[in-house]
């Protein structure tokens, strides 16, 4: 799939991050001092929605069900029971738009 507008700027918080479906995909798209990043917004522990259940630490976000935590930058694993990676997606700022590449 292609690089894709999944919402404006202005629509997700500063330090946190929202959900948002671009073709039914569950993204987590986050906004840390002004830069933008995009992961999938399912847990990979036990499938839970992390936009529901999460906590920020800065660029590791935490899935409150069972404490595990991933960079969002990379997807690593930061702090187990989780082993997968969480799935990241490029995201980038065009104008007023946030653009996620759905690869
Ligand atoms: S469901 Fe996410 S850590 Fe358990």
């Amino acid at each position: 799939m292609a690089k894709i507008k999944v919402c404006e700027y202005k629509e997700v918080p500063e330090g946190d991050m929202k959900k948002f479906m671009p073709k039914g995909i569950p993204i987590a798209i986050y906004k840390l001092s002004g830069q933008v990043y995009a992961t999938s917004d399912m847990c990979n522990y036990d499938g839970s929605f992390l936009d529901e259940n999460h906590k920020m630490h800065n660029y590791m976000v935490e899935c409150t069900i069972h404490n595990e935590q991933w960079d969002i930058r990379t997807g690593e694993v930061v702090l187990p029971p989780a082993t997968e990676k969480l799935k990241t997606y490029k995201a980038e700022i065009v104008g007023e738009d946030i653009y996620v590449d759905l690869v």
